[in-house]
């Protein structure tokens, strides 16, 4: 069922002429609006020779010369010199000679699995292959990506190389960021977006191909749109569905897309060279470092990549890394240190794809999103030290985590071919061949079957599909997830006990969070502070980066931080204080300086609770303020929140109150040193210990009062009976 790809009798030596040519024609479309393709081609031919030989004329003349439109047609000529070397460098991948066979395999069939090695071109060409075909003309393309960062870094590089501005002709959405316009014809859009967007058209009426890309990653967003996009093809048979992998597990989505052909794009590969450590290390982190150094002070030029588990971590290696070559002096070669991550702010993702300067070396710091999401060019060393962050859940107590775990075979096999793509490569592996054979999975288990599905199971429900049991699942989820994911949305007053979409449930589909937070936002409605509340759901959902603690100025950033605190209010509306001192200050930069506050995560809270406020009204809900209400905004958190309480021991430790676990207030917490006999927290997090983080009081009565169907009396007896002396409880 492979479609024979055979480089050599396919190399048409008129391959090239015609697809630059057809190239200028779709941008000239692109340019002069799509309705006349043959004029779009003629027009485009002649914009430039026009124009110069306009010039020339004018000079020729005596005129007094347009400077300035001098100026334009150099600058354009300049955009056309750009294009056409990138045009130079798209020849130059490995899919391009299969250009023509793959569109005709589109042509052909309405699903295929197309699998290339990382760094072939599935991402960017495609696309633009499809619409150079003239795909676009029907209708979108989507292409979906696990990774926010990959989603906007690749519509980055395709606008690009298609000579058009970002958002226009080729944009991204991710979550609470759209950078499309009414142009879009090439829409590079995260997994999760894409499955949302099921949510206003089932059938996906707008898109003429969707691209499932990375599918070997197996996120939940894309095994869920697996099934969704299976049943649409069905009666869509104008949609084309490419399923893209970078991986050989080809067979099993052929399998499931009903035997669908698989188009392979053969690699170019390099021999890597792979070491093994004699012992185990003790500290991956510090080896790390270490091993880059040496191949920076004793290998031949090329660069290093290093895969690391998290943000936290590439800080640490890139000050550490910065600080031991300080003291090499001119020794050494320069050595530029690019770390990338999904937080990292774009405008500084874009450098780890600057080519390195003559003489230097470029080491980046990555997180796994290097392993197949991005390419960067000119690697030569990959260090890997074994390690990633993964979530795991368990079902039984309904506690989520992010552990950093051994990676499986085949992730250490992907970051090993990170380093022979453009010649021969090294890998350094910061463990025992021992290790790799045996105590390493063979395959990373899907994402699906170790998380939460509350999200993806209120989002079934609301596109109508009720039983989860018989869902098209490629792996099922263990029906234990599912339950509990049924259980909690019972709980929080989406789902009826018929298990059918409620109101509450309908209004909390149209909020991008999880039920929890969605919940909080729509019970704010009754303690009439939802304008309170979408400031804190802004806030939490920026992540941990509002504050920021320089290592030289550690004290004043706290005292600053507990400023917020004052009261005890609790971190939830600690973060609202933030928000509303920003706001008074017309949403200063000098006063989030000041108070060690990062301006770049405010704004993004803005402009997400700007989105939220929208959404608020859409689903018929006032914006309505309770500043002082302090207890009205702690219900609303609680409504949401309730299934994550916690009580404080005599230990100075909390216990967990439905499933008992043993958790700590995290020590960047404005109650970690109050500690409160209950408490409400946002998230638990596993680190030296279990921390909760984002943590407010709570009166435990409104636990029995706002979730009676999941908290009894005896829950939280001492509360009750400190107040029933003569009640039940321990009176
Ligand atoms: O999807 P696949 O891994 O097959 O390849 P790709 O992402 O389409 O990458 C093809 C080429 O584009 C690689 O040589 C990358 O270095 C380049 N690229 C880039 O320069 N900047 C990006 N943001 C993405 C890709
Ligand atoms: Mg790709």
């Amino acid at each position: 069922r492979y479609i024979d790809t055979n480089a050599e009798e396919k190399m048409n030596p008129h391959a090239e002429q015609e697809a630059w040519e057809e190239y200028q024609i779709s941008k000239a479309t692109m340019k002069y609006g799509s309705k006349n393709k043959k004029q779009a081609s003629d027009d485009y031919q002649f914009v430039f020779e026009d124009q110069i030989d306009f010039i020339k004329a004018s000079v020729m003349d005596g005129d007094n010369v347009d400077l300035e439109e001098m100026d334009d047609v150099v600058e354009k000529s300049k955009a056309k010199s750009a294009l056409e070397a990138l045009l130079e460098e798209r020849k130059k991948l490995p899919i391009y000679p299969y250009r023509d066979e793959l569109l005709k395999a589109i042509d052909e069939h309405q699903v295929l699995v197309i699998v290339g090695e990382t760094g072939s071109g599935k991402t960017t060409q495609i696309p633009q292959y499809l619409h150079e075909a003239g795909y676009t003309k029907r209708g979108l393309i989507a292409c979906t990506q696990p990774r926010r960062v990959a989603a906007m870094s690749v519509a980055a590089r395709v606008s690009h190389e298609m000579g058009v501005k970002l958002g226009h002709e080729v944009g991204y959405s991710i979550r609470f960021e759209d950078c499309t316009s009414e142009k879009t014809i090439v829409k590079y859009m995260t997994d999760g977006m894409l499955l949302r967007e099921f949510l206003g058209e089932p059938d996906l009426a707008s898109y003429s191909v969707v691209m499932v890309d990375e599918a070997h990653e197996r996120t939940l967003s894309t095994d869920i749109l697996f099934g969704l996009v299976k049943d649409i093809s069905r009666f869509r048979p104008d949609l084309k569905l490419l399923i893209s992998s970078a991986t050989l597990d080809a067979e099993k989505f052929s399998d499931y897309f009903d035997s669908a052909p698989i188009f392979k794009i053969p690699g170019r590969r390099y021999p890597v060279e792979i070491n093994f450590t004699k012992a185990p290390e003790a500290d991956y982190l510090d080896a790390a470092i270490i091993t880059a150094l040496q191949i920076h002070a004793t290998q031949p030029p090329g660069d290093i990549l290093v895969f690391l588990t998290g943000q936290e971590e590439i800080e640490t290696a890139e000050e550490i890394l910065k600080h031991r070559t300080r003291g090499l002096g001119t020794k050494l070669a320069e050595l530029m240190i690019c770390p990338i991550y999904a937080n990292l702010p774009s405008e500084l993702q874009a450098k780890i794809f600057e080519p390195t300067p003559e003489g230097a070396r470029k080491v980046v710091l990555a997180t796994n999103i290097a392993e197949t999401s991005l390419t960067i060019d000119g690697i030569k060393y990959v260090i890997d030290p074994g390690f990633c962050k993964m979530k795991s859940y368990n079902p039984r107590t309904g506690m989520e985590s992010l552990l950093i775990t051994p990676i499986s075979k085949a992730s250490a096999m992907q970051r090993a071919g990170r380093s022979g793509r453009t010649g021969p490569g090294k890998c350094y592996r910061l463990y025992t061949a021992y290790n790799f054979h045996n105590d390493l999975d063979d395959n990373t288990i899907p994402e699906i079957q170790r998380t939460n599905l509350a999200n993806v199971v209120l989002m079934l429900k609301s596109l109508g599909i009720h039983d989860l049991m018989h869902f098209d699942f490629m792996d099922p989820p263990p029906a234990e997830a599912l339950l509990k994911a049924l259980e909690l949305l019972f709980a929080l007053g989406a789902l009826n006990k018929l298990g059918e979409l409620t109101k509450v449930g309908r209004q909390m589909t149209e909020f991008p969070l999880d039920p929890m937070l969605s919940k909080m936002i729509v019970a704010s409605e009754k303690y009439k502070c939802s304008d309170e509340i979408i400031s804190i759901a802004a806030m939490l959902s920026v992540g941990n980066s509002i504050f920021y603690r320089p290592k030289d100025k550690q004290v004043h950033a706290d005292n600053a931080r507990l400023n917020f605190h004052s009261g005890n209010v609790g971190d939830h509306v600690g973060l609202m204080k933030v928000y509303n001192s920003w706001k008074e200050t017309n949403y200063s930069s000098q006063w989030c300086y000041e108070n060690y506050i990062q301006i770049r995560s405010m704004k993004r809270a803005r402009d997400i609770r700007d989105q939220l406020a929208g959404l608020l009204e859409r689903v018929e809900i006032e914006l309505a303020s309770n500043s002082s209400d302090l207890d009205a905004i702690k219900k609303s958190i609680t409504s949401g929140f309730f299934p994550q309480s916690a009580r404080l021991q005599k230990n100075g430790s909390y216990r967990t109150v439905k499933h008992p676990q043993t958790v700590h207030i995290h020590p960047s917490s404005g109650l970690a040193h109050v500690l409160p006999r209950w408490v409400i927290y946002h998230e638990l997090v596993l680190t030296t210990k279990e921390y909760v983080r984002q943590v407010t009081e709570l009166n435990p009565d409104w636990l029995v009062e706002l979730a009676p169907h999941y908290y009894q009396l005896k829950d939280v007896e001492d509360s009750v009976s400190k107040k029933m002396p003569c009640g039940e409880g321990r009176a």
